[in-house]
């Protein structure tokens, strides 16, 4: 039976799912221009206690912060949608922060871990927004490539969305100083640059359950093993980085504060 996958993203979530001190779920809050002018990096609520960030389900309302999201929001529904009116079998993967060998490298915008890996190679430090622990969730490509063909196999996932992620969180922090290691230059400390991006939110990491239980989907590369394999790939690779003439060119735009 012939399906259509559409590659969605987490973008379209915008923050991801927090909880309160009294644990209860919080979605749809954002960080307002005078708390990032400060500084003030984490979420808060009302009376300003910090927020809890939590894995991300299907069911948290998109937030679209960018045109990227709204298009990847768009593309989904619209899948999904000539998918119901005309009887396709459509399923919609949104995946988190997918990285692997034969990944683009010198596209600035396309993964920080190549952003990272391009300024180590040239035995710079990777520029890190913030305060460099806002969280993330890393997936190898061979977890995607598994995800697509259970999409296109498990005969529940029709006319499903599906979060794809590792199920695992990392600070970018972390992942900085993990693939300086992995790559040979553990010296080479990561550059807090404090600034932030327009359009950032602050963390976003996957509950993958669904995906779990429907798809029967199980992550099968760890953090470690994905990167040292992506850093056996790089050292063949001629990385060109243009990570300096990105920021010039968002500040230059007045895109980081
Ligand atoms: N990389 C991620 O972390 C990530 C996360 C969430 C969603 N996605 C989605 O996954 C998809 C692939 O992303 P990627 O990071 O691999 O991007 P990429 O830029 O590395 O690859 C995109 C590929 O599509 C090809 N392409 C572009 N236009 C085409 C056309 N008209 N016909 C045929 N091929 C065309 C390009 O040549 C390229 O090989 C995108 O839809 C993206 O939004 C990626």
């Amino acid at each position: 039976m012939e399906r259509l996958v559409v590659a969605s993203s987490m973008s379209l979530y915008g923050e991801g799912l927090y909880e309160t001190v009294d644990r209860q779920l919080i979605s749809g809050t954002e960080r307002t221009q005078e708390q990032l002018r400060a500084h003030d990096w984490e979420l808060r609520d009302l009376d300003g206690n910090v927020l809890k960030p939590v894995p991300t389900p299907e069911t948290k309302p998109p937030t679209l912060a960018s045109i990227y999201a709204l298009n990847k929001f768009d593309q989904e529904q619209m899948c999904l949608l000539v998918g119901r009116a005309y009887n396709i079998r459509a399923v919609a993967l949104r995946f988190f922060n997918v990285y692997g060998p034969r990944q683009a490298l010198s596209n600035p915008y396309t993964g920080v871990l190549a952003n990272f890996a391009s300024r180590l190679l040239n035995n710079k430090p990777p520029l890190i927004f913030e305060d460099g622990l806002q969280k993330r969730d890393f997936v190898s490509v061979y977890d995607i490539a598994q995800a697509c063909r259970l999409a296109l196999e498990v005969p529940q996932a029709s006319g499903g969305v599906f979060n794809i992620g590792s199920g695992r969180q990392f600070t970018i922090k972390e992942l900085a100083q993990r693939i300086a290691e992995v790559m040979g230059k553990g010296h080479i400390e990561p550059e807090i640059t404090g600034k932030y991006r327009v359009g950032d939110i602050r963390h976003c990491f996957a509950d993958i359950g669904l995906a779990q239980r429907v798809l029967g989907y199980k992550p099968s590369v760890s953090l470690e093993d994905g990167l040292t394999e992506l850093v056996c790939w790089l050292e063949g690779q001629k990385a060109e980085d243009r990570v300096e003439q990105a920021s010039a060119e968002l500040s230059a735009r007045g895109l980081t504060v």
